[in-house]
């Protein structure tokens, strides 16, 4: 295996798999705001061994998407085997492992990161994918535990050694789920112990200062990016831009949330798109000022002529409360200073 070369650019910013979220539509708009580094969703690899239509939906790759990693879940040799064998007749930029879901779902199955807390276990089925995968392999874990960093260094050193071109550690235990605090010393830990390999540094990325915590306490210059992505894809730009970067105008944040929104109706149907739109877009409008009471008719849009009117009806109302609510964000002189002369 070739570990001289790293995966990505020493301060990568990545889009995380996200079940449910991270499809075409979803990846494009965060591509929009700056993000070149992203996962398809989370694939079962039962699912795509016996049930491949199902799931092909979730390996479209676009045309315009340089670097995109497809992430396999699973604790079943014979469905890694036969997932592997499916994934080698597409094309991603990587593979990789899910050592890390804490759903019940998954848990129950003895996969993610109950796989991830069975170290002799997890590496066999990582074995799988790296000596079967044609693609380069990575895994996506959770620390261990919270009060030793032994076991997650372990853990890291094991995938390492079977040719894992890269790890990406979310700082919370299976138990946590995804609140609390993150451990950067388990993973500054395990950075130091392991230079050759590259390591990205996930949890709790929401903003500039988070991200540049994160950083400084881990080590880390790639960092993945999670909730904090989640109806705000501008934060790839916020990132990248530092103090110089504006947020969107509300023109802006309309075209792409309706750009979004299509993409969704023109891959799934406008009836199941617009179902599973919901949740995308009770993700957009939060935090940006507009009132609950306009945000719940959100759970109620069943048609893109719904969807349009609602939208053109919260932008025509509400365009004060935007902009009043970007005024109440920290450093928002600047900011909009910026923004309204754009
Ligand atoms: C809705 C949702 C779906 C997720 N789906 C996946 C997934 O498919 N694969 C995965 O490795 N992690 C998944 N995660 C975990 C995230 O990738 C990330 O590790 C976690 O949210 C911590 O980062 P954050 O604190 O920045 O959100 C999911 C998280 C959420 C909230």
């Amino acid at each position: 295996m070739n570990h001289t070369t790293a995966l990505y650019p020493p301060d990568a910013l990545i889009l995380a798999p996200l079940s449910g979220y991270t499809d075409l539509p979803y990846r494009r708009a965060a591509r929009e705001c700056g993000c070149r580094f992203a996962f398809t969703e989370m694939v079962d690899a039962a699912s795509l061994a016996y049930a491949r239509k199902r799931s092909e939906g979730m390996l479209l790759r676009g045309e315009e998407e340089e670097f995109l990693g497809v992430q396999l879940v699973g604790a079943d040799h014979e469905f890694l085997k036969k997932a592997v064998d499916v994934l080698n007749e597409y094309d991603f930029s990587l593979l990789d492992f899910n050592l890390g879901c804490p759903v019940p779902k998954v848990v129950k199955k003895g996969a993610g990161a109950e796989l991830g807390r069975h170290r002799e276990q997890a590496l066999a089925c990582f074995r799988i994918l790296a000596e079967r995968s044609r693609h380069p392999v990575t895994a996506k874990i959770r620390i261990v535990t919270a009060e030793d960093p032994a076991p997650t260094l372990e853990l890291v050193r094991g995938l390492a050694e079977l040719g894992a071109r890269a790890v990406t550690i979310h700082g919370r235990i299976r138990e946590a789920f995804y609140a609390g605090p993150v451990a950067f010393d388990i993973i500054r830990t395990v950075r130091e112990a392991l230079p050759e390999l590259q390591i990205i540094a996930n949890g709790g990325v929401t903003s500039l200062a988070k991200y540049r915590e994160i950083r400084r306490e881990t080590g880390c210059g790639a960092v993945m990016l999670a909730r904090g992505a989640m109806g705000n894809p501008w934060l790839f730009r916020e990132l990248t831009d530092g103090e110089t970067y504006t947020p969107p105008t509300l023109e802006e944040w309309q075209l792409l949330v309706e750009r979004h929104i299509a993409g969704m109706v023109e891959l799934y149907g406008e009836t199941s798109a617009m179902c599973m739109a919901r949740k995308v877009l009770h993700d957009y409008f939060r935090g940006r000022g507009f009132p609950g009471p306009v945000r719940a008719k959100i759970s109620y849009l069943a048609t893109w002529n719904e969807f349009r009117e609602f939208l053109d009806f919260a932008i025509r109302e509400h365009a004060e409360s935007y902009w009043s609510r970007l005024a109440s964000e920290p450093e928002a002189e600047r900011r909009l200073r910026r923004s309204e002369s754009r």
